[in-house]
């Protein structure tokens, strides 16, 4: 069923695993994430950018195919469908107001006290509808669709007050995480970590989570991150299978002959991640 993450997200921290978002474009990634998590009884987040939803015609077509292949597919894990990196409240409250039951409202690139204000109108609008929010501190590095920047650390009391003062089911405080590939290992801020997870007290998201070793995903989840953004990686796998099948068989002409290699790589790194994240049989 659709709900969204704040149950989902809460559990995971007492039961220290991490669910995992990942994001879909098309009707065959979201196919391969609802088969993987129903197949390994985890719940799941599908995120959704701005550019994601863009591409799929809008928010209400998001949410009537999710909701089409929920009924389709016989799903019966609890899956959240969320707006990822929300530039705006408009942005955030177009998505709910779509069906979407999760929004991120990313303010991380505006001053604390602007990130605060915006923050805490999503909240107010989206809780009244049975929303749940996230919200960022600090800076992601690297470049999802329109979001571009430098790694720049979340600061703990900023942290702290937007937990208090805006009511977020969830904060994503960046800690040296990048979207897409990671130049070498990832230098990730435990300490960091662990000083923001005894301050603030709810479930924290990890973005970034291509190209994290299993060491530090296991770290992260044991200092309280309850939810791991996952894209990149699957845009990989995908992308690897399409390429192979049409390098062998270049007369090929029937997309389901090259889409379906595709959509099969993604439900298998997905049910890989599902499984190192430990969210398997959380459902
Ligand atoms: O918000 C989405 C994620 O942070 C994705 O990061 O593309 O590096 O896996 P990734
Ligand atoms: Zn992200």
């Amino acid at each position: 069923p659709l709900v969204s993450m704040t149950e989902m997200l809460n559990k995971a921290l007492e039961g220290k695993y991490a669910v995992g978002q990942f994001n879909i474009n098309n009707l065959e990634w979201t196919q391969a994430i609802l088969a993987a998590s129903e197949e390994e009884k985890s719940p799941v987040i599908l995120g959704v950018s701005e550019g994601a939803a863009r591409h799929m015609s809008g928010f209400y077509t998001v949410v009537k195919m999710v909701e089409g292949l929920l009924h389709d597919m016989k799903i019966t894990v609890p899956v959240a469908i969320h707006l990822d990196h929300g530039s705006s409240f408009d942005k955030c409250k177009e998505a709910i107001d779509a069906g979407f039951t999760s929004v991120m409202i990313d303010g991380s690139h505006h001053p604390i006290d602007e990130n605060i204000e915006m923050t805490k109108k999503v909240v107010e609008y989206a809780h009244a509808k049975g929303v749940s929010v996230e919200a960022e501190v600090g800076t992601v590095g690297g470049q999802e669709d329109d979001v571009i920047g430098g790694i720049q650390y979340a600061d703990r009391d900023e942290c702290v007050r937007i937990v208090k003062e805006t009511g977020i089911d969830t904060l994503a405080p960046a800690l040296g995480s990048v979207h897409g590939p990671y130049l070498g290992e990832p230098n990730l801020g435990f300490k960091e970590m662990e000083e923001i997870r005894d301050v603030t007290n709810i479930p924290l998201v990890l973005h970034g989570g291509t190209g994290i070793p299993t060491h530090d995903i296991q770290k992260a989840i044991s200092l309280g991150t309850s939810k791991i953004n996952v894209n990149t990686e699957n845009q990989i796998e995908f992308t690897k299978a399409v390429r192979e099948v049409l390098a062998a068989k270049p007369d090929a002409y029937d997309p389901r002959k090259y889409i379906v290699p595709g959509r099969d790589a993604i439900k298998a790194t997905v049910i890989g991640k599902i499984r190192e994240f430990g969210s398997n049989n959380k459902a």
